[in-house]
């Protein structure tokens, strides 16, 4: 009997309007655009200014998606929406976007998963399509950076920005689809990557505004080394595990986190570069959004059966490295 896979046959990203530039970020801090470029490859990241909330960016992604696919909102079973920066505490973004979307007959919930939270929901979502429970399931990376960064700290300022994808996800039977995945967390690691309040263990009051603790906090050296080291290894480990070599591989996707890190992880793979997707200097770090950012923008590149390694590492610390083929 064929294995049932869930395939991804759809993607579609969101990115909101406003540019912020190197040239602008050097008029509220104390950085430049040579710094800021060589250091971490970006050049500009998308903002979400006005009345837009994440949620609204969620809804522009699943309508765009719906379309793209010819699908129904009230064919969706279930929404899936990897975000450290939902609407609210609660309830969760992913039935707010339901609601929105008119997805009338999806469950949903969120995954927090910070960078990593794309992979998480993606295997999490392609357990309900080949376990046979459901056949048509969304899954969204997106991030509202913006709305938990200082923006008079240069250390954390330049690098994030706001949006992201969702992918549709369909049974399979001609063995496309997700094939494998390591996920990996290590909870030791959130003293490096986080933020400080806002949580139950120190709820939000006066005090905790004045000292700055609801922003991002990131020790970025500690992060930048884990990082490497947490991706190469799970690429590895998942390559060896399927007997992969790394000719069989056509694209590594990367989270998009600094250049630095996505070239210290392709050469410690011995990958080529143009096998590599990177779109860093466009959009930033969007956090659960760069991935499915990635498909969107190599998508007119990726023909049926390609092998694709999706690798990511973030807050938690949380990482892992998904195997797909390409379905469509
Ligand atoms: O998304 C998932 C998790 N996040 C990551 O993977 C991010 C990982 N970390 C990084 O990408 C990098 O660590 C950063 C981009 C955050 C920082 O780059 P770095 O090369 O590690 O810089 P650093 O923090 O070691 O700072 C080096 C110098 C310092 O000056 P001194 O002490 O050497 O005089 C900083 O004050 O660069 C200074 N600096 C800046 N200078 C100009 C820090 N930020 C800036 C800036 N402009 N924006």
């Amino acid at each position: 009997m064929p294995r049932r896979l869930a395939a991804i046959t759809g993607v579609h990203g969101y990115l909101p309007d406003y540019v912020l530039t190197n040239a602008e970020l050097e008029k509220m801090v104390e950085t430049n655009d040579e710094w800021i470029q060589s250091r971490t490859g970006i050049k500009e990241r998308r903002i979400l200014k006005g009345e837009m909330k994440a949620s609204d960016m969620g809804v522009e992604m699943v309508k765009g998606l719906l379309a793209k696919t010819n699908t129904s909102a009230e064919e969706i079973e279930l929404i899936i929406c990897a975000t450290i920066t939902g609407d609210c505490i609660f309830p969760d973004t992913a039935n707010t976007i339901a609601d929105k979307a008119g997805a009338v007959n999806a469950f949903g919930f969120d995954i927090n998963a910070a960078c990593s939270g794309f992979l998480y929901a993606l295997s999490t979502a392609s357990k309900f399509i080949e376990t046979g429970t459901y056949t048509k399931v969304i899954v969204i990376g997106m991030d509202h950076m913006s709305s938990i960064i200082d923006y008079t700290d240069r250390a954390t300022c330049i690098i994030f920005g706001d949006g992201g994808g969702a992918v549709l996800l369909e049974p399979d039977e001609s063995g496309n689809g997700v094939q494998d995945a390591i996920l990996k967390a290590d909870g030791s690691g959130r003293k490096f990557l986080h933020m400080k309040a806002g949580g139950s263990a120190k709820p939000p009051s006066a005090k905790t505004v004045a000292a700055g603790e609801h922003y991002v906090y990131q020790e970025g050296k500690h992060v930048f080394k884990a990082a490497v080291r947490g991706m190469i290894s799970t690429v590895k480990e998942l390559m060896q595990k399927n007997e992969l070599v790394n000719d069989d591989i056509r694209w590594l996707v990367p989270h998009q986190a600094n250049i630095r890190i996505i070239k210290s992880v392709g050469d410690g793979l011995d990958f080529p570069e143009e096998r590599v997707m990177i779109n860093i200097e466009k959009y930033g770090n969007t956090t659960a959004g760069t991935l499915p950012l990635c498909l969107w923008d190599y998508e007119s590149k990726l023909k049926k059966g390609d092998n694709l390694l999706l690798t990511a590492f973030g807050g938690g610390f949380t990482w892992g490295t998904i195997y797909l083929k390409w379905a469509y």
